[in-house]
């Protein structure tokens, strides 16, 4: 059978049913999102009545992917400091993995450092992951840093601007903001190795301590340092929006405005766009 050719009825599921099963309402509204030609299976508009296969067939609402196989799983951990971000560790330290479920086995989108404390998301769903974790799509990760002493106004201005972290490598435009004594919370899109950690030394004022507080549309201020939760299928569905649609790209004309006046003033007429500031940098990546 040809890949884009539709299943007998003996095979798959019924694609009202993946999409209901992965957040996007009831089975009629799921009816309603395919006669409306809001989704795809490999490429093609659906139509009523579809099949599909797990782990042959792509199925996207509205440019989305959705994970169809039916046991994949997703969890938010609220990493706790002196734990490493990898399967295992040469030194025998702890692993993120030792502290979600073990079955069905799952890996963490992107890393945090051993140091830094705070929300993981962890899956095995790849193509997910791989859609939240490149680097052109730029999902937004919110920091609270404890620094060593309060950062001055200039330094301030670097961090927002851009920091030289060497080898020719300028961090694009960063909100920070000054949120208490010593402490800022800094949003950044890209994920370099020990980025924040990175900037904050740049400027002269390095951190004490790290805590990733959000990732796109995602917070949680209950989860125990070291606790887990499952994401909920709307959280799911939301992270997959962000990193197809980032933050701006459904701004409107104002908005847009708005941004490019504030990034002038931060950086002067004659800079590039800070959306064209390279980003492809072969240097290694946290999440
Ligand atoms: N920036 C850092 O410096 N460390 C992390 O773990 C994540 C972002």
């Amino acid at each position: 059978m040809s890949p884009s050719a539709s299943p007998t009825d003996a095979e798959g599921e019924r694609l009202q049913k993946v999409l209901a099963r992965a957040g996007y309402g009831s089975r009629r509204a799921c009816d309603d999102l395919i006669a409306g030609g809001r989704v795809t299976v490999n490429g093609r508009v659906a139509e009523l009545g579809r099949r599909v296969l797990a782990g042959r067939d792509t199925v996207a609402v509205d440019g989305v992917p959705v994970g169809i196989l039916p046991d994949l799983v997703y969890y938010l951990l609220n990493k706790p400091d002196g734990v490493v971000t990898t399967a295992q560790d040469p030194e025998g330290r702890p692993t993120v993995l030792e502290l979600v479920p073990q079955e069905p086995r799952v890996f963490p989108v992107g890393r945090l450092d051993y140091a830094t404390e705070g929300l993981l998301l962890l899956t095995n769903d790849g193509e997910w992951a791989n859609l939240l974790a490149h680097p052109s799509h730029g999902v937004e990760k919110e920091y609270l840093a404890e620094l060593v002493a309060d950062p001055s106004p200039g330094a301030l201005r670097k961090l927002r601007v851009g920091v030289d972290l060497g080898a020719g490598l300028i961090s694009a435009p960063a909100r920070v903001s000054r949120v208490g004594p010593a402490l800022i919370r800094v949003v950044i899109h890209e994920g370099r190795y020990r980025q924040v950690r990175r900037m904050c030394e740049e400027v002269g004022f390095p951190v004490r301590r790290l805590a990733r507080t959000r990732i796109g549309t995602l917070r949680d201020t209950r989860l125990a340092p070291g606790a887990w939760r499952p994401l909920t299928t709307d959280e799911v569905r939301a992270l997959g929006e962000a990193a197809v649609r980032p933050a701006g790209a459904n701004a409107s004309r104002a908005e847009r405005r708005a941004a490019a006046r504030r990034s002038e003033e931060l950086l002067g007429p004659d800079d590039p766009d800070p959306d064209d500031s390279p980003s492809s940098s072969p240097e290694r990546r946290d999440g």
